[in-house]
């Protein structure tokens, strides 16, 4: 570092226009500036460490500092630092990557299409979905039903599929042929006494009504998360994909697995579409690729897609899509580091023990706190939802921030977790042992405590 932690501080305040960060907190509270990280943990300018319940921001899959990773960039750097991938160019690496991700796909996977992020992959999915259908001769089967409380991404297209209000009034979102149906999100939307199951059947029933009002054959695509990450830890309830599944089928509309935070172990099996039994046709992912060591997104492309373009191969001409960092060399070598440690260390055994485990520790924690209103999650993602009252399920006044409150004493005890409104959230690193879930858990619950006291 050429520069002390109050220089960092001061020259991030003054210089840096934050991503999701409200500038008046920032002008208060100043930014936090993370300086190094190992395993689990990280550290800040002024050496202070916490323990990074976040993976980042759901992506550090496999811990900070791995040399194998390390290493990887640094040799394909050295290499080759960059070629594209426009005009029938390659790289040997990219070719590799893009092989060892189709023999780890949940269904068997025509193609991949690389990119840096998870938005840039959702907004190639929409870009090809929409092709799809013209190479079909289907021009007016367009529309995409996502879900509120959906998370797909930060751009025009995929901001307006990610059903969170907040993110579009400001920007005059959604735009495009977007349709949101109810989230799956049980604890709130169920019917007091109604089971899972009568809920995903009431799901698919809203389903089912939109696309017959709509028309199925101006129905394009259905976007979903497995679990749903930012829009407030949402797991799916059960029967939900079973339910939905044959109506999507019936009117011939592409379901994409939205798998930016769910791929590569997070659920406790590799895809999450294989905790919850459904089959994608388009599958993107994102951040564990690389473990957030590199920029890199992965579009899945069917068979049944990719027959359709390679068959009318005329019609698409020079496919006129991608990105200057598509297929990065070293982004892919990134990937087949981290792809090969995933294997290695048995990641996705260890988030199938680690996650109950955690699920299970906070639930004995706090499971009975007269503020903590549910606590629920799938592998390492994990929610706990703060109410004013339990019994009623009746929120706490937004003006207090709780959530933040909670944010901030965890902070402070040495802890990052991230609210989303009143839902605290957690997706530590998948490698996290039982004995740092302990330590986790007793923060946090610490925390809870500090705030309600
Ligand atoms: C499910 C999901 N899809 C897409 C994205 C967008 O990814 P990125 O921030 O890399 O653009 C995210 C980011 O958190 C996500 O959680």
């Amino acid at each position: 570092m050429t520069i002390d932690a109050a220089e960092a501080i001061r020259l991030d305040k003054q210089s840096q226009f934050h991503p999701f960060t409200s500038i008046t907190d920032l002008k208060t509270d100043g930014p936090t500036v993370m300086a190094s990280g190992q395993g689990v943990r990280v550290r800040d300018v002024e050496g202070k460490e916490y323990l990074d319940g976040m993976a980042g921001l759901w992506c550090v899959n496999l811990g900070y500092g791995r040399k194998e990773i390390v290493e990887a960039i640094t040799r394909q750097s050295e290499r080759l630092s960059f070629f594209h991938t426009f005009n029938g160019m390659s790289t040997d690496v990219v070719a590799e990557c893009a092989d060892a991700l189709l023999k780890r796909a949940p269904v068997p996977m025509a193609r991949v299409f690389f990119g840096a992020s998870g938005s840039d992959a959702n907004e190639t999915q929409l870009k090809l979905i929409w092709a799809y259908n013209n190479l079909r001769g289907k021009p007016a089967k367009k529309k995409i039903i996502a879900r509120w409380n959906a998370y797909h991404g930060s751009g025009v297209a995929t901001a307006s599929l990610t059903g969170l209000p907040g993110m579009h009034s400001l920007f005059d979102l959604p735009q495009g042929p977007i349709i949101h149906v109810s989230a799956p999100y049980y604890y709130r939307k169920a019917p007091e006494g109604m089971s899972e199951r009568d809920f995903s059947a009431q799901l698919a029933k809203e389903l089912e009504e939109v696309i017959e009002r709509e028309g199925g054959d101006t129905i394009a695509a259905f976007f979903a998360e497995a679990v749903m990450g930012a829009g407030g830890l949402i797991p799916a309830p059960e029967g939900y994909f079973e339910a939905i599944g044959p109506i999507l089928k019936k009117h011939d509309i592409l379901l994409v697995a939205d798998e930016v935070v769910s791929g590569f172990g997070r659920l406790g099996t590799y895809w999450g579409s294989q905790t919850y039994g459904y089959e994608p046709d388009l599958i993107t992912a994102a951040k564990g690729v690389t473990s957030g060591y590199f920029p890199m997104s992965a579009v899945f492309i069917s068979p049944k897609v990719w027959d359709v373009f390679e068959a009318d191969a005329a019609t698409v001409g020079v496919f006129g899509h991608g990105y200057t960092y598509s297929a990065h060399p070293v982004g892919a070598a990134a990937a087949l580091a981290a792809l090969k440690l995933i294997d290695e260390l048995d990641v996705v055994k260890n988030v199938a023990d680690v996650g109950p485990y955690m699920l299970n520790a906070l639930r004995d924690r706090l499971g009975q706190h007269a503020h903590v209103g549910d606590i629920r999650g799938q592998g390492l993602m994990i929610g706990i939802e703060l109410v004013k009252d339990r019994a009623t399920k009746e929120q706490l006044p937004p003006a207090n921030r709780t959530g933040r409150q909670v944010l901030k004493a965890a902070a402070q005890r040495g802890l990052i977790t991230r609210a989303l409104g009143d839902t605290l959230v957690f997706a530590p690193p998948l490698v996290i042992t039982r004995g740092e879930v302990d330590e986790l858990v007793d923060k946090f619950a610490l925390a809870v405590e500090d705030v309600f006291a």
